[in-house]
């Protein structure tokens, strides 16, 4: 095969624009909406801890893999596995982890757009001033009201899948790379203010002691594979979404001094992903947290704690209409530059098999937004029709992160460390650090992989024993 890869979809400017558009994919609602509320959930710092360590000794491995697997092939996932397994000699049915991923990334983008679309609706409320003096009854049948109303929803849904496929049908260059451009900052701005704001508040000190104080009597068992859980989707991982940013990497750079081109590595771009996805989520924290120990409100809400309690924060908090825009606007912009990524691998496949990227968007767009009115009606008219997890969007949720993630992470372990030729897989990688290389490889050889199996398991076992 040829060394570089051919620019079908583009490529990105720089190894700093993957490096923000693969951060954008990674920093979503995984981040600001389900990491407060488990840790909140789980008891705090301890679980913060043990968070960071499944980031660093799983979730950096394997997205090390899935940037290497994506970087060989250089064309969308389910092009790119067909690739490898026949440069590695191996059956073409390796190929099932791009079409799983396919299935999984679409999956999820139907109901992703669902919940992004009730930050996009909390957006319009917290501007009008709707939050103003709430009290806790109020703010819980505002966030049911909305649930209840499944055209309001659908409205909102439309307009996010709207947002997402538009991005994506303008393409690499054009779409991906000038959001992430424009997205990233302002995140990273907006969260700051807010963190800001949270430091002023008589909280504070109660918020940082909460996610930094380790408890370990609060851990248990079920801590460890909710942290696991949470550290591989956070880092989009398992689905191809990072493998199909890595074909849109370059390999080398010209270095300004000497203006020779030099390898560009994997592992450290990986880092600091991670590394910028955790303080994210940290800073996610540290901007709620102490909102709700000022207004006196319980840390363990669940997932109703962004959109029902932190509106009565904001609600009684001075300058509550400024700052509770500002929040949402922000969890706008995260889960949009996520649910770009959710949709490119897919489009990406489409428009090698001859599509152009409008069609192939539309056309996964309107599918995924199909599926999604599933997830909207779960909420409302459908709200009683459960089966096997519990309604429809419960059940698309659970099959597409707790099974097909980490089984799509399994395999992509499982390929890089033992199916790829590890002259291939040293050469991609373009690590300077011999010893690094050998602890990388022992970690997705067998750490990864069991880890994964562990996550499957439990979810089977936790969906069967009720
Ligand atoms: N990581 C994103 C979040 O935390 C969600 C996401 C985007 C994702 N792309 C993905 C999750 C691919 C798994 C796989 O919100």
């Amino acid at each position: 095969m040829n060394e570089t890869n051919k620019p079908v979809h583009g490529m990105w400017t720089s190894r700093w624009v993957f490096i923000l558009a693969a951060t954008g994919s990674a920093v979503g609602l995984g981040n600001i909406w389900r990491f407060p509320y488990i840790t909140g959930e789980y008891g705090g710092g301890a679980f913060v801890l043990l968070y960071l360590a499944c980031i660093a000794l799983i979730g950096v491995p394997i997205m090390i893999a899935e940037v290497t697997l994506g970087r060989r092939g250089g064309l969308s996932p389910i092009h790119s596995m067909g690739r490898l397994a026949e440069q590695s000699k191996v059956s073409r049915r390796w190929k099932g982890i791009g079409y799983l991923g396919a299935l999984s990334g679409f999956l999820i983008l139907s109901f992703y757009s669902v919940v992004a679309s009730w930050a996009l609706i909390y957006v319009w409320e917290a501007v009008s001033g709707l939050f103003r003096g709430m009290t806790a009854v109020q703010s819980q049948a505002n966030f049911e009201a909305m649930q209840a109303n499944p055209w309001l929803m659908l409205g909102s849904h439309s307009l996010f899948m709207v947002l997402t496929m538009g991005v994506v049908a303008l393409g690499v260059k054009r779409g991906l790379e000038r959001a992430v451009e424009v997205l990233m900052p302002l995140l990273f701005v907006l969260l700051l203010v807010l963190i800001g704001y949270a430091a002023t508040t008589p909280g504070f000190a109660e918020g940082v002691a909460f996610l930094f104080a380790f408890d370990f009597s609060k851990l248990s068992g079920e801590a460890v594979v909710i942290a696991l859980g949470q550290a591989f989707f956070t880092l989009s991982l398992g689905m191809g979404a990072i493998m199909a940013y890595g074909a849109y990497m370059p390999r080398e750079i010209k270095d300004k001094k000497t203006g020779r081109a030099r390898p560009v590595s994997i592992g450290s771009s990986v880092v600091i992903i991670a590394a910028l996805d955790t303080l994210v989520a940290l800073g996610a924290g540290l901007a709620m947290f102490p909102l709700l120990f000022t207004g006196n409100l319980e840390p363990a809400q669940g997932p109703g704690m962004m959109f029902v309690t932190l509106p009565l924060a904001f609600g009684q908090m001075p300058g509550g209409v400024l700052f509770g825009s500002l929040f949402f606007v922000l969890v706008v912009c995260a889960a949009w530059t996520s649910s770009i990524s959710l949709g490119e691998p897919m489009v990406a496949w489409l428009v090698e098999r001859g599509k152009s990227r409008w069609a192939a968007s539309l056309l996964v767009g309107g599918a995924a937004w199909v599926l999604g009115v599933g997830s909207v009606l779960s909420f409302n008219l459908w709200k009683e029709h459960t089966f096997l997890m519990g309604t429809f969007f419960d059940n698309i949720e659970f099959l597409s992160t707790s099974i097909l993630l980490p089984l799509g992470g399994l395999l992509i372990a499982l390929f890089a460390g033992w199916v790829m030729k590890e002259t291939q897989v040293r050469k991609e990688l373009a690590m300077k650090s011999f010893a690094l290389y050998m602890v990388w490889r022992a970690l997705v050889r067998i750490f990864s992989p069991l880890a994964m199996i562990a996550v499957i398991a439990y979810a089977l076992w936790s969906a069967t024993s009720g």
